[in-house]
């Protein structure tokens, strides 16, 4: 069975991009700690409809951690109090019976909102087409990828850093709204492996000048942003991105 609670929260409110937004009290009964947070959110919906009143807006997807859609800010902490995890994988079983929680979109520039917890994420989309992928002649005369020999510690940290799914809990986290670790993970899978080398100089430099043009701030190495990361992304791959961009800059 479990146990249940009764909580308070307290929720960000905002009708659209122009409106200023307020805090919104509400009390929700009978959660129990199996729920995952978006089914507590979905609680709160069914509530509110029943009464006539707007739901509150909030992303999600695929409800498995695999989408990055689920971008809550929980009682200060990008997807709430767990670590490795996403909104929707966060379970109540992590808060207790009277608890006040509050829920808030992501904040930063570059995200702004849409509607209460949902902000705008293209910026990350702008900078993947900015080079956060390869070009593959296909012809019918390319080499099969898996006759390329990489070295297995390439592949792992190659598949470590593809596991970024592009929630941008970095941004938020990040006291100066920085994307260097999502555009790090980005650069990395592909400097890290032979595919990515064509255009490695080029992909670096316009993804980085994408970043800084979205209005992403800088990194001042904090390390906020690897901590509160559902997929455990490696400062490592900053540094990596910062070597890649120093050497095509040199190269001209
Ligand atoms: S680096 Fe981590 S926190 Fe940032 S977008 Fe990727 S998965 Fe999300
Ligand atoms: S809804 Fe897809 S990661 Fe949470």
């Amino acid at each position: 069975m479990g146990f249940i609670m009764n909580l308070t929260l307290k929720i960000w409110r905002q009708k659209n991009a122009e409106d200023k937004g307020r805090m919104v009290e509400y009390k929700v009964s009978d959660i129990s700690e199996h729920m995952s947070f978006l089914e507590m959110m979905d609680v709160l919906n069914e509530q509110l409809i029943n009464k006539g009143e707007e739901p509150v807006a909030f992303d999600h997807d695929c409800r498995e951690g695999i989408c990055g859609m689920c971008s809550l800010y929980i009682n200060g902490e990008a997807h709430g109090p767990d670590r490795g995890v996403t909104t929707c994988q966060l379970h109540m079983r992590m808060f207790n019976d009277g608890d006040t929680i509050y829920i808030e979109p992501w904040r930063a520039k570059a995200f702004p909102v849409i509607k209460d917890l949902i902000v705008d994420r293209t910026a990350f989309e702008r900078i993947q087409q900015a080079g956060g992928y390869i070009s593959v002649n296909t012809s019918g005369n390319t080499t099969d990828a898996n006759a390329i020999l990489i070295p297995k510690e390439n592949a792992d940290k190659a598949m470590d850093a593809a596991t970024c799914i592009g929630c941008g809990a970095c941004v938020a986290t990040c006291k100066n709204s920085s994307a260097m670790l999502f555009v790090g993970a980005k650069v990395s899978q592909f400097a890290l492996l032979p595919q990515g080398q064509v255009e490695a100089a080029e992909r670096v430099q316009n993804m980085v000048a994408q970043m800084d043009k979205e209005g992403f701030g800088n990194c001042t190495n904090t390390g906020a942003c690897e901590i509160e990361c559902p997929k455990g992304i490696s400062l490592e791959n900053i540094a990596r991105m910062n070597r890649e961009f120093l050497s095509a800059n040199l190269k001209g």
